[in-house]
């Protein structure tokens, strides 16, 4: 296991995620020494790639604070479909009404694989919590693809995927949200990405965005990706996180899948969420053992 420098992990399952303690204020308010900021920047990149969910318990943020906290991660982007807010527009509110129904991302996804260079990684503070409810469950890609037989890996290891901003099932949970609920955005990726820090292989498809593998049919691919999405959600794979008010998560977007739980409804659950800079993702070599 890595050593940090500037930062001490405690892994809280087998399947991803840690705790980090011991930030200090200057952590937040962007008044880190530079030596010291590039430090802490190099161990977090390092601690996100290695245990793809970081969680910061009980941070009373500010905005700002936020915004200059997620500065250590990555370059904070726009979510193509949710204004931020008025005054941090890289801020964006993901937030359930006691009235409302669906809830934002509703359906097993990574974030914004409809991009030529989706996210690499999401920040989301805990504003206001439920009562009851409201967790969100996070896949393990590696081991979603580890787990597969060696012929479907061999099926699957060549072959890239569609991915829509407008498929159904997700378009429907950002309705009342919208900036332009019409715009479809589509890009092609590989089916099996390598992860850009560790160079493990993972399993790059979702419920949410993809449509069909690009050498085959939407019906031909149906059955396939059918068997897939109900893969990745093999509790196995799966660590449920539960909010507490303040706490701030982060998830590398590149080797994980999540799914916010809708079981709170009549209360309110408010997000504040940052999508942060990605690159194409990187098809995972055919010469690679498998
Ligand atoms: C999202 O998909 O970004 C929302 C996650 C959550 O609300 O827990």
């Amino acid at each position: 296991m890595t050593q940090y420098h500037s930062i001490k992990l405690k892994p809280v399952s087998q399947v991803m995620g840690a705790y980090v303690g011991d930030t200090s204020p200057e952590t937040f308010n962007g008044k880190l020494p530079p030596a010291l900021a590039s430090e802490l920047k190099s161990d977090f990149a390092r601690a996100l790639a290695e245990h793809q969910l970081l969680i910061f318990q009980n941070l009373h943020l500010s905005e700002g604070e936020l915004l200059s906290f997620a500065n250590l991660f990555g370059k904070p982007v726009p979510y193509p479909f949710v204004p931020g807010i008025p005054a941090f527009p890289l801020i964006v509110p993901i937030l359930k009404e006691p009235q409302d129904t669906n809830n934002f991302g509703g359906v097993w996804h990574s974030d914004t694989p409809y991009l030529p260079s989706p996210a690499a990684a999401a920040l989301l503070h805990a504003k206001k919590i439920p009562q009851h409810g409201g967790d969100t469950l996070f896949s393990n890609m590696y081991m979603a693809w580890e787990a597969l037989s060696p012929s479907m890996k061999r099926t699957l290891q060549p072959l890239s995927a569609i991915f829509h901003s407008d498929k159904e099932a997700i378009a429907k949970t950002r309705a009342s949200s919208t900036l332009d609920p019409k715009r479809n955005l589509i890009a092609e990726h590989p089916v099996v990405r390598r992860h850009p820090i560790t160079g493990k292989p993972s399993l790059y498809i979702s419920e949410a965005h993809t449509t069909q593998f690009s050498t085959m049919t939407a019906a031909d691919s149906e059955p396939i990706l059918e068997e897939l999405f109900a893969h990745i959600r093999r509790p196995e794979f799966c660590y449920r996180l539960k909010w507490q008010t303040n706490m701030l998560v982060v998830w590398d977007n590149q080797s994980t899948q999540h799914y916010p739980v809708n079981d709170y409804h009549g209360e309110r659950r408010l997000m504040h969420r940052i999508s942060l800079a990605g690159s194409k993702p990187i098809p995972y070599a055919t010469d690679s053992n498998c």
